[in-house]
């Protein structure tokens, strides 16, 4: 399968993962367009696309994917032919506090999108390739051994697993009801530079390097899988210009730990590259109450993305590691810009009930 798309739109582009697709792509197909929607939550932010913002094949447009009539009018100028539907509130710990902006974004949002995509195709007769990009969290649970792979049953734990197994649901029964063409990913835990501080890797960075207490949930037992962001960013642009429709990815890392071994390992990257004595940040570590309903492991088999695509992670965890905490200490001006008010009042909420300062 080869597919060339002429014109995508992009939603949630100025977070995490969609900021450093649209840095590959836009660069990558000049003769492309990218239109990027997003809603400018407290995860959106401009400042991770200055390299692209004018650029001649990037448009920006401010607004929601729950917003029918706006959808309608940017389907009717810019005929696309491809949506890499990246828009989502993303936390599982805000997702505890409180759910209710995950139901709209993450299962509303992509109902509204799903049929502004398939009004589209009706319209215009070409159809319009719909890549949801979707997480390992939607299978549960994994013990010690085993991995997820595309055949797994669903079993979300979290409100926000909940609502981004619906979205892929939806996602799958536009394909079977109305023939729509879909691909999906589902990938394990991303890191990488623009990665907002609320999750753990630029968590503990920020707080390594304000000497702040790093919190740990529980032991620091519990089990994950890192991705690099470039990584993954490349295997989601091989999946929608190569995948057939109606297919499913996992994309993993390959990159296994538990969260108390990833934060030694991440403070001594700190302490390295401040010039300190690898280990003296360890004593940060601070053990806080757990998350409820935390999910013990996840593990993804990537052998078919590797096997069929021919993709392969470029960076181990040490690497990845690295270059990720290099970018931080670059770029203090973006992690400043954003630890205003909004980011404190979320920080003492989520972390001053588990005692921490
Ligand atoms: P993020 O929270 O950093 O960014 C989400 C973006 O979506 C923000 O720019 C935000 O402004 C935008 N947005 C939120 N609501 C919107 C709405 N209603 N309309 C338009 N835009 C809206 O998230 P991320 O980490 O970049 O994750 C991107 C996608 O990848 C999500 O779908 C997430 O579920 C999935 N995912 C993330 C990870 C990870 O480790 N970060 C792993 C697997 C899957
Ligand atoms: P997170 O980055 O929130 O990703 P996810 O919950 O999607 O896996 O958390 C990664 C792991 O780190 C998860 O097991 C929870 C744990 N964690 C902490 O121990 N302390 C923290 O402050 C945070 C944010 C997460």
């Amino acid at each position: 399968m080869s597919f060339s798309p002429t014109s995508v739109l992009v939603t949630g582009g100025a977070g995490f993962i969609g900021s450093n697709y649209l840095l590959h792509v836009v660069q990558s197909y000049p003769e492309t367009t990218f239109v990027n929607l997003d809603a400018l939550t407290y995860a959106g932010n401009l400042a991770n696309l200055k390299a692209i913002e004018n650029a001649p094949n990037y448009t920006f447009v401010h607004g929601s994917v729950t917003d029918a009539q706006l959808l309608s009018r940017l389907f009717d100028t810019h005929g696309f032919d491809a949506v890499v539907h990246f828009a989502a509130e993303s936390h599982v710990d805000r997702s505890i506090l409180d759910p209710t902006a995950f139901v709209s974004t993450n299962v509303h949002g992509t109902l509204v999108l799903l049929q502004a995509a398939l009004a589209a195709w009706k319209n215009a007769d070409r159809p319009c390739r719909f890549h949801h990009i979707s997480t390992d969290e939607v299978f549960g649970s994994l013990g010690l051994d085993g991995h997820f792979t595309a055949q797994t049953p669903y079993a979300p734990r979290s409100p926000y697993a909940a609502s981004k197994a619906a979205a892929d649901h939806l996602v799958r029964a536009f394909g079977t009801t109305y023939g729509l063409p879909w691909v999906m990913t589902n990938t394990s835990n991303n890191y990488g530079p623009f990665q907002f501080p609320e999750k753990l890797i630029p968590l503990v960075i920020r707080n390594a390097v304000v000497g702040d207490p790093i919190p740990v949930y529980g032991r620091g037992e519990n089990v994950r899988d890192w991705l690099f962001v470039e990584d993954h960013v490349r295997a989601l642009d091989l999946v929608l210009r190569r995948a057939e429709d109606h297919s499913t990815w996992l994309i993993g890392g390959d990159q296994e730990i538990s969260n108390l071994e990833l934060v030694e390992m991440l403070l001594d990257a700190v302490d390295q590259a401040t010039g300190k004595p690898i280990g003296t940040r360890r004593s940060l570590i601070q053990f806080v109450t757990d998350r409820p309903g935390h999910d013990f492991r996840y593990a993804l088999d990537s052998s078919p993305v590797q096997e069929e695509l021919g993709w392969s992670p470029n960076h181990d965890l040490a690497s990845g590691l690295s270059r990720t905490v290099a970018w931080y200490l670059e770029n203090a001006a973006w992690m400043n810009a954003i630890l205003d008010g909004g980011y404190r009042d979320y920080y003492d909420l989520q972390y001053g009930s588990r005692g921490m300062n």
